[in-house]
Parts: C-alpha cells; structure tokens; sequence
C-alpha cells in the first residue's frame, strides 16, 4: 500500500486543524472516509459529497460503540481508525474547575477508548486494523497550562504501550502519534500563552499538510510511535530540563482570583 491507498479510514474530529486536513489529505488520493464529527458543518458536507459523515460525541461510550457494531454489521468497518478529537484547556491555574478537567479526559482519553473497547470485542475477519491514536510529546514532559490535557496524554500513553504489546502479531495494530506543536486551533491559544512560549511554538512547530503525509504513511505501518516533527524535540528536552534545574517551573499559575480565595500559609 502506498501513503493514500489506505482503501477505508474513518477519522474523528474533522471540523478542523489535523482531523481537517487528514480528510483532505485522503479524500485527494481517493480513500473511502467516514468522518466521525460531534456536529454538524454543512460547507464540509458539501465540499466532500463522497464522504459519509457520522454524528457522534466521541466521549459517549454508548453512541460510539452503537457506530462500530453498525459499521461491522454492514462489512463498512475500515482498515484505518485515526483517533484524533482532543481538546485542550487551560487549567493548570487557581481557577480549576473539576468539570472542565473531566470534559479534557472524555475528550481525549475516553474519546479513544470508547472505539478500542468494541473493536478488540468484535469477532476477527482477517483484516488488519490500525489503531492510531493521534497523542501529543507534552505526554513526556507536561503542558504547563493544561493539567487535563497532560493527564489524558499520558493516561491514553500507558494504555497504547499496553495494547500495543498485547496486540501484536494479531489484526489489531495499535500505534500512536506523539506530535509537536503543529498550527491549528489547539496551538493558537496564543491569547492565552505567554510571549515566550507561543514564539517558542512558532520555531519549533509543524505545518499541517507535512504532518498529515508522515500520520497517514505510520498508518501503513505496524510501529508503534511516530515522533513528528523531529525538530520539536529540543523543545520538549528543553522543557524537561527546566523542569528538573528550576523548582516551580511547572508549578501551575497563580491568578488574583485564586489570592482572593485562599489565605497565604505564613
Ligand atoms: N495542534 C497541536 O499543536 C497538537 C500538538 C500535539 C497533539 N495534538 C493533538 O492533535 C489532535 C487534533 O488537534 P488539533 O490541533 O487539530 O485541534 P482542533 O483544530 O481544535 O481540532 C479538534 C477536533 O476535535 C473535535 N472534537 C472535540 N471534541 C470532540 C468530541 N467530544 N466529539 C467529536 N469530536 C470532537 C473538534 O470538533 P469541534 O469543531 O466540534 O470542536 C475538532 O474537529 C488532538 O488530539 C490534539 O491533542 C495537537
């Protein structure tokens, strides 16, 4: 197979940034594309005729598994499963909020473990799957302003290393893409980055069509991990080592609003 003969592949969270421009990388070499989206944008849908779009949350683990069985009931279940929907807020500040941190986990853990469960349960049809997880490097290091986001990283991280080992030599390959800065939405939340880190991003990140090509060749593959763009590396080791040389460097934000509840331990 070559990088966009993978015959079928469904996608989550198509509506923009990696997921958008997976759809287009694949619909442009002729791949049957099930886009799984939480709603519904009506320009994508006329854009992509031939695409079959599916509306479902992927944090609701009933609805998810309802669309696997649907689609293995029909012989549609596709080669390639790109789990890619993920949010990311910012949170690691006084101003937590429990729900907030949970919907990051629903998000992006359970976003993903919602299609695993089904797919490992479904009898085996001689069809190899690919499960690729579309993870992030901050999983090594921390986010300093997302805690729910680094959580789910690393939570999603501990399951794929498990999978994959478990997995191997079987139908089920389970791979993960630990990405680095790439421009979409998620990285331009330059309001709420400070100066340093979104000129720092800037330098170190990765232009979209160049990250589609390197995730959908990893696809055709049976590797585990996909470390993309290489070039971010530094960053992240640069981090990590900020991390062990400055005490507090990660110690999270401490906002006015937070002071004003909390009473300073003398
Ligand atoms: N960009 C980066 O720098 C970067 C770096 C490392 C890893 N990543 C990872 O790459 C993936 C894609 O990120 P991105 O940068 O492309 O972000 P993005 O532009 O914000 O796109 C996220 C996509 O996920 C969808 N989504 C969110 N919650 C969903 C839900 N509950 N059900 C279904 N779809 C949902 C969004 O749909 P709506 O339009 O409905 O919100 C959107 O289509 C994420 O997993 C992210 O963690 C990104």
């Amino acid at each position: 197979m070559t990088a966009t003969n993978a015959r079928r592949v469904l996608i989550t969270g198509t509506t923009s940034g990696v997921g958008r421009a997976l759809l287009e990388y694949y619909a442009n070499g002729g791949a049957s594309i099930i886009c799984v989206n939480r709603r519904h944008v009506g320009e994508l849908e006329s854009q992509y005729p031939s695409v079959r779009f599916e509306y479902v949350d992927v944090r609701s683990a009933e609805d998810v598994d309802k669309l696997v069985r649907r689609l293995a009931a029909s012989g549609e279940l596709p080669e390639v499963f790109i789990l890619n929907a993920g949010i990311n807020r910012v949170d690691n500040d006084e101003s937590f909020q429990l729900s907030a941190y949970r919907d990051v986990i629903d998000t992006n853990l359970y976003g993903v473990l919602n299609f695993v469960q089904p797919l490992t349960e479904l009898p085996a049809d001689n069809v190899q799957r690919h499960l690729v997880a579309i993870s992030s490097m901050a999983n090594y290091v921390g986010n300093p302003y997302g805690l729910g986001y680094t959580t789910s990283k690393k939570a999603l991280t501990a399951c794929f290393n498990v999978w994959s080992q478990m997995y191997a030599n079987t139908d089920l390959v389970f791979q993960q893409v630990m990405l680095g800065p790439v421009r979409t939405a998620i990285y331009t939340m330059a309001d709420k980055f400070p100066l340093w880190m979104v000129s720092l991003k800037n330098l170190f990140s990765a232009p979209l069509d160049g990250t589609v090509r390197a995730i959908a060749r990893f696809a055709l593959t049976r590797k585990k991990k996909l470390f993309y763009p290489w070039r971010a590396c530094p960053l992240y080791v640069g981090m990590w080592l900020s991390q062990c040389l400055i005490p507090g460097f990660f110690r999270g934000r401490r906002t006015l609003e937070g002071k004003a509840r909390r009473v300073e331990a003398r």
